[in-house]
């Protein structure tokens, strides 16, 4: 092999890998806004977390809060035959990427079903789709994909 292949080559590596590390740093990415992810944070659960709940969840995130269209029944977001290539704006979220479930508190996954993620496709769902409780019961069964 030429050493100018073997340059090419490297270069293919190098860049091939700065692109798959872009990608998750862009999802780990903090979504809730600098200036109020500290209260964000400080946000709990306040129901028991049980397997009633985690049913609860289900129902609601297949149903009518709709997250599957989304998100998968799977939570890996839109399937893997689509070409995203014609896709604008950020894709959903894998809920079974075992980094970011561990980046995100629970309190700014409640931020985002109150406020939704600004400037993509994700909406906000309180209060008009989901109570509290119900976002509560919602974000249970997205933990629950991390588990997998
Ligand atoms: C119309 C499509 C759509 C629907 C319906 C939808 N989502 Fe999303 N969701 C997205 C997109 C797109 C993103 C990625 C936004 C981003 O990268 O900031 C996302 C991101 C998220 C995140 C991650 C935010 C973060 O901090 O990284 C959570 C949690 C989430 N959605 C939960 C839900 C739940 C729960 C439902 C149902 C109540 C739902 N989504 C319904 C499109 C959707």
């Amino acid at each position: 092999m030429k050493a100018g292949h073997l340059f090419l080559l490297a270069w293919a590596f190098v860049g091939v890998r700065a692109v798959a590390w872009s990608a998750d740093s862009e999802v780990l990415r903090p979504r809730v806004p600098i200036d109020q992810i500290e209260s964000a944070r400080t946000v709990t659960n306040p129901f028991p977390v049980t397997p009633d709940m985690r049913e609860k969840g289900k129902a609601l995130f297949e149903g009518k809060a709709f997250c599957r269209a989304c998100h998968g029944a799977d939570g890996k977001g839109l399937g893997i035959d689509l070409d995203y290539s014609t896709f604008k704006g950020p894709l959903p979220r894998n809920f079974t990427d075992k980094m970011w479930q561990q980046a995100r508190t629970d309190g700014e996954l409640f931020w985002i079903l109150k406020n939704g993620s600004p400037g993509t496709d994700m909406a906000s769902f309180i209060p008009l789709v989901l109570t509290e409780e119900e976002a509560w019961q919602v974000l249970t069964y997205v933990r629950s994909f991390g588990e997998k």
